[in-house]
């Protein structure tokens, strides 16, 4: 099987591109820790990890407190060992707080919990993983970005910052770890059907749709197989087209 004895940890797993990437890795016989804020939306997809015969824990953490993230990423030592695989998924933007908030009403609780959520997280994960990935000299590592993080965004344009540092911390990283069988590599969707309104942007693309998480799961999926042993450091758009230049007319087709 394409994950036989690693160990898995995806953030912000209970739905979305995180349950895609989860349950891929657990068909794939990873042992996956599925963390989420939400323990029941986390346990829910251990379940259906464990049902398909495959072996996954729930690590439930707010991933923007470093204190909680620390305790979650020692749990999954002490019950599956080291970490192979980590999926920095976990984010959003201030809007997931529970309203939005325009850029010049950001308050500092709110910039700093997009900033944690976003960067902080991934960072922190990645501290606490990476020397274990140096001794085995193997890891996996993959970060969420986004197409606003290479492109900017109105609207949401701390969020689009955070996603553009992820790019930059994966390209410094790799170069620094490279050396020891570590692949670093940002994964940047644009929109994928998670969240409402996404179906309308999708509209906007060349591919006339929304990406389905499950999409966005395979490349993340293949980022850390073995196969891919020879990508780091690369920033791997998947937007449908959205980021290329303007439609054609119709005579130039
Ligand atoms: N959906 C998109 O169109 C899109 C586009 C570009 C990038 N992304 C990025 O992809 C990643 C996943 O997006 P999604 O659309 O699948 O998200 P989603 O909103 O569908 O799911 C996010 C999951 O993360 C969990 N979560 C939220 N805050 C958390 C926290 N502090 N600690 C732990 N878990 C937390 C939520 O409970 C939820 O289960 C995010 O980093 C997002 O920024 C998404």
């Amino acid at each position: 099987m394409r994950y036989a004895n690693r160990i898995a940890l995806v953030t912000g797993a209970g739905k979305g591109i995180g349950r895609a990437t989860a349950l891929r890795l657990g068909a794939g016989s990873a042992a996956v820790a599925v963390n989420d804020i939400n323990q029941a939306a986390a346990e829910e997809v251990v379940s259906e990890i464990c049902s398909s015969g495959g072996k996954a824990m729930a690590v439930p953490a707010d991933m923007s407190k470093h204190n909680e993230i620390v305790s979650m990423i020692d749990a999954v030592k002490s019950k599956f060992g080291d970490i192979d695989i980590l999926v920095n998924n976990a984010g959003g933007s201030c809007s997931a707080l529970g309203k939005f908030v325009p850029f010049l009403e950001q308050n500092d609780q709110q910039l700093d919990w997009e900033i944690a959520v976003n960067l902080k997280s991934a960072i922190i994960s990645i501290q606490e993983v990476i020397p274990a990935m140096i001794e085995k000299k193997y890891g996996r590592i993959v970060n969420l970005s986004s197409i606003t993080g290479v492109v900017g965004m109105p609207r949401i344009p701390v969020y689009a910052a955070t996603k553009g540092a992820i790019v930059s911390l994966t390209k410094s990283l790799a170069m620094m770890y490279g050396e020891y069988g570590i692949t670093i590599n940002a994964v940047a969707p644009g929109a994928v059907a998670t969240r409402p309104g996404m179906e309308k942007l999708g509209e906007a693309t060349f591919l006339k749709r929304a990406c389905s998480a499950d999409e966005i799961a395979g490349l993340i999926c293949y980022l850390c197989s073995d196969e891919a042993a020879y990508i780091t450091g690369q920033n791997h758009l998947i937007d449908g087209g959205r980021t290329l230049g303007t439609k054609p007319e119709d005579g130039e087709k």
